[in-house]
């Protein structure tokens, strides 16, 4: 059996703040039924601490960037969590990542390095005689697990593979290079080579140029970033280390997100079955009767999810006889633009805010959603339309290009398209192609056997679930 200790910020349904968590709560399962034993470290943020049932000492660390640490083990589910317990980093109210002033709070380099310092430690002593083979890394919370591995191990000592799993390119973990030591890091890796970045700290760049291999959550998302236009800076490094570098899938949790029993809708097995959701949804939000597609939007708001382009596609969408029902929350101009929007446009509804039940109403009773990223290392939201039967109406970009058939004439012609894709990523080609939108569901059954092919797509994990497998196997430790 292979152990795993994968390394994350936030993992569901105990603390989420976007894709990386859900991605971060279904793997364990998934490997699971390939013969995989991923046990999670998580900080114990006060929401996690408190959903912690009964709880097993594994090791107290005295000196956990500046205070004590009891590192804990506990099972929710099918979850086997390693619990970081160290309240001078995370015990705070409100954001796990941002103070009250909406920043970042000013120690989170600290507080994501002791992750990866507590990461670090199991791999190199084993927690209560639990040794990982392999440590897999999410995101630049997790980028110095490599460069602590180094310190704590003596050349040649038998360690843990290491993979890091970049889920967006455009968070670093940058930080200023006088908090070296604090960090505990050695000054031979502040280099191009190493963790520097344009004379600071780059955590994630520490985990892209140290960890035995590389993901990405899509194919299409591994390839852009090896260009400088998706590369946020850092595509030399990445077309350096494209050997090692590969494109896996994110899937979906199938039970979680199942129109058939989803508890929180009127349940259905086919399109037709979708009409009490709509209906349902329309009069929830108080939107008139119209002719055209229902289309839904769940998002966080900020420049990547290109949701500045829709409030000017709206016109275009409304004057077909369609409908915007959008929750979204983050940036408060974007909040405020679409707040508007829905005061002086009827057939737009918005919510602001984060609701999990109603992201699943959404789903179930539009007819299409829409997500017209500038980039998108994979995207969750269309995974789910596609097995609601909620036709994606996406950018042709990272996951987006890699999950949707787009519904060109020849896709058309022989009756496989699931969505509608449009580049490049610019308000015209998505204005276009919400006016494509309109047209093919006015027709009726061309949109029904969209939403028919949508509904029977793979989303689940059984493939990519594979693919991490077999990099474990090729970086675990010879026993
Ligand atoms: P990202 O991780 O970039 O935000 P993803 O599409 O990978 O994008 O994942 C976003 C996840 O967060 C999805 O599970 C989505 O349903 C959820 N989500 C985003 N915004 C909201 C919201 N306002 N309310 C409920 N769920 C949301
Ligand atoms: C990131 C990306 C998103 C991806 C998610 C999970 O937040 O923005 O595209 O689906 O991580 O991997």
């Amino acid at each position: 059996m292979i152990k795993v200790l994968s390394v994350t910020s936030e993992c569901a349904p105990l603390v989420k703040t976007g894709g990386l968590a859900d991605v971060a709560g279904a793997l364990p399962g998934a490997l699971a039924e390939h013969g995989v034993q991923m046990r999670t470290l998580l900080p114990g943020y006060p929401v996690v601490m408190a959903a912690l049932g009964k709880t097993k000492l594994l090791f107290e660390e005295p000196d956990l960037f500046g205070g004590k640490a009891r590192i804990l083990s506990a099972t929710i589910g099918a979850l086997e969590l390693i619990i970081i317990d160290a309240p001078h980093l995370y015990n705070r109210p409100g954001s796990i990542y941002l103070g009250p002033d909406g920043k970042d709070w000013p120690d989170n380099p600290a507080r994501f390095a002791a992750l990866s310092w507590v990461a670090a430690l199991i791999g190199a002593k084993s927690a209560k005689g639990w040794l990982p083979n392999v440590i897999h890394c999410h995101d630049w919370q997790a980028g110095f697990v490599t460069d602590y591995l180094d310190d704590m191990l003596p050349k040649g000592a038998r360690r843990p593979g290491t993979m890091m799993t970049i889920h967006n390119m455009a968070f670093q973990g940058l930080v200023d290079a006088t908090a070296l030591d604090d960090l505990h890091l050695r000054s031979a890796r502040l280099q191009r080579s190493g963790f520097e970045f344009w004379g600071k700290i780059s955590a994630l760049k520490a985990g892209l140029t140290g960890a035995d291999r590389l993901t990405t959550v899509s194919p299409t998302y591994a390839a852009e970033i090896m260009r400088e236009e998706f590369g946020m800076g850092l595509h030399g490094v990445m077309h350096e280390r494209r050997d090692v570098l590969h494109g896996i899938l994110n899937g979906i949790d199938e039970q979680v997100w199942d129109p058939a029993t989803d508890p929180n809708i009127a349940t259905f097995k086919t399109p037709q079955g979708k009409k009490r959701a709509k209906a349902a949804l329309r009069r929830a939000l108080g939107l008139p009767k119209a002719d055209g597609p229902l289309c839904v939007v769940i998002t966080r708001l900020t420049s990547q999810k290109g949701l500045d382009m829709l409030l000017d596609a709206v016109p275009a969408l409304t004057a077909r006889g369609g409908q915007l029902a959008l929750l979204g929350s983050g940036d408060p101009a974007l909040e405020a633009a679409f707040t508007k929007l829905a005061e002086t446009n009827p057939n737009v509804s918005v919510t602001i805010g984060y609701d999990e039940p109603f992201s699943h109403r959404l789903m179930a009773g539009g007819d299409a959603i829409l997500v017209p990223s500038r980039f998108e290392p994979c995207g969750l939201t269309q995974l789910y339309g596609l097995r609601y039967g909620t036709v994606p109406v996406v950018a042709l970009t990272g996951g987006l290009a890699d999950t949707v058939i787009n519904a060109s004439p020849a896709a058309l012609a022989s009756g496989c398209a699931t969505g509608i894709q449009f580049y490049p990523v610019a308000f015209e080609p998505f204005e276009r192609a919400l006016i494509q939108l309109c047209d093919l569901f006015s027709l009726g059954a061309p949109f029904t056997k969209i939403q028919k092919n949508a509904m029977r797509s793979p989303v689940g994990w059984s493939a990519s679930a594979a693919q991490y497998v077999r990099l474990y196997k090729e970086i675990a430790p010879q026993e």
